[in-house]
């Protein structure tokens, strides 16, 4: 298990965008480091405010989209749908989750927003950023 950090590459261009991912990312690290020092309610609090913030960041980003008659937009909100069921899935488990299970969800989450940031929401960015050049 690794942490996650920042990376250039994760910019869409969109600084909005940028930011709120930014924040997720420092979200999904602190959730990293209550799972090293084994504070189970630390991890409950701060899933529960990555996942209310993710979703936040999901409904900003599909108006964006809707907005710019972004292509891409039904199946960008299939991927969104998708990690908040899987995301519920995990935190039904509540109080019983255990240490192992935790660190599967950061695995998850952590993949999950790689490679969701970069195969889906650098697309947008660069759809927003070529109708901005026209
Ligand atoms: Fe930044 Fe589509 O989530």
């Amino acid at each position: 298990m690794s942490v996650i950090k920042w990376r250039e590459s994760f910019n869409t261009g969109v600084d909005q965008f940028d930011e709120e991912h930014k924040k997720i990312v420092d979200l999904i690290q602190r959730l990293f480091d209550a799972l090293k020092t084994g504070q189970k309610d630390d991890c409950a609090t701060i899933i529960d405010e990555l996942t209310s913030y993710t979703e936040y960041h999901f409904s900003n980003e599909e108006k964006v989209m809707t907005e710019v008659g972004y292509p891409g937009l039904e199946e960008h909100c299939q991927e969104h749908r998708d990690l908040i069921a899987q995301a519920a899935s995990f935190q039904e488990l509540g109080e019983s989750m255990s240490r192992e299970q935790l660190g599967e969800f950061y695995q998850f989450l952590r993949d999950w927003l790689v490679n969701h940031i970069i195969g889906c929401d650098k697309k947008y960015g660069e759809y927003i950023q070529e109708k901005s050049n026209n």
